[in-house]
């Protein structure tokens, strides 16, 4: 069960598109593929077309299991999507995680300890969409996966914020003495402008960078964001688009990168 976290603390960089598409992705390649939205926003559920049904839904939740007060198991959450995908979609109480875990002995290991109840060969593959801020919800999909892919929108304020996600990183692998592995950096969201390719020029330029930020960008696409107002993913809403092999390149990466 190979597991990825797909983080930025910045907001609105692609984190969810991302995490929607590679889960379709892994899926289309053959792969078992759970999909976790832990971002209290339930977005990525909302690219499956189970927000409006499930996001308020009164029944057990991840929310529960994250506080530790459900006696369910965990495995009853997953829902099956018209993509293949399991699914572990958000709840409006996940708005309350953060706080509720305040105190909690082993807060940020939560994710990671309810992973541990799925039996190993339950899926492939395990892809964890996070919010966008670093707390203890960003912690646990961290801590849970320990490899992340980060999306960058190509941009000079997201020069700054990657290199907060990256000491983040750094930060959490010596306070729990774990090793996070950085499978890569995500261009999305390229217009095609001079700003945007010479960011990422100096991007991957970047000492340090060059091995991580990948080879190819995820271009702004009107497409990307009507699929996920249809409760779809490119794969399934327009599978013709210029973007289903790029997001299919990232899933083969992806794939060898954890093999
Ligand atoms: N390549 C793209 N082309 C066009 N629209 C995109 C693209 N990537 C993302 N979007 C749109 O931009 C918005 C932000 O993307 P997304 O929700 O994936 O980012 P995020 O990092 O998950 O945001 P948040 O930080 O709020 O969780 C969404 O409306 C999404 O549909
Ligand atoms: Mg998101």
């Amino acid at each position: 069960m190979q597991r990825i976290a797909i983080t930025n603390q910045k907001g609105g960089v692609g984190k969810t598109t991302i995490a929607a598409h590679l889960a379709a992705g892994l899926v289309q390649h053959g792969n078992d593929v759970l999909a976790i939205d832990l971002d209290p926003q339930g977005y990525l559920m909302a690219h499956y077309g189970l927000r409006e049904d499930l996001y308020r839904a009164e029944a057990d939740n991840l929310a529960l299991h994250l506080v530790n007060e459900s006696e369910n198991p965990f495995e009853d959450l997953v829902v099956t999507t018209d993509e293949g995908v399991d699914l572990i979609p958000s709840n409006y109480d996940m708005r309350g995680v953060t706080d509720a875990l305040h105190n909690a002995r082993n807060r940020e290991r939560r994710l990671e300890t309810l992973l541990s109840d799925l039996p190993e060969d339950a899926y492939d593959f395990v892809v964890i969409d996070s919010p966008p801020n670093l707390g203890v919800l960003t912690d646990n999909a961290i801590l849970a996966a320990q490899r992340v892919l980060v999306p960058i929108q190509a941009e000079d304020s997201s020069l700054d914020a990657l290199d907060m996600a990256l000491d983040e990183f750094e930060e959490i692998e010596s306070a729990f003495g774990i090793d996070v592995e950085i499978l890569g950096i995500v261009p999305n969201l390229v217009p095609r402008d001079g700003i945007a390719d010479s960011t990422l020029e100096t991007l991957r330029a970047t000492d340090g960078l060059q091995d991580l930020v990948f080879p190819y960008e995820v271009r702004k696409r009107a497409d990307i964001k009507y699929a996920m107002r249809h409760g779809q993913t490119l794969y399934t809403y327009n599978d013709g688009s210029d973007m289903v092999p790029v997001f299919d390149q990232l899933t083969s990466d992806v794939e060898e990168a954890v093999h």
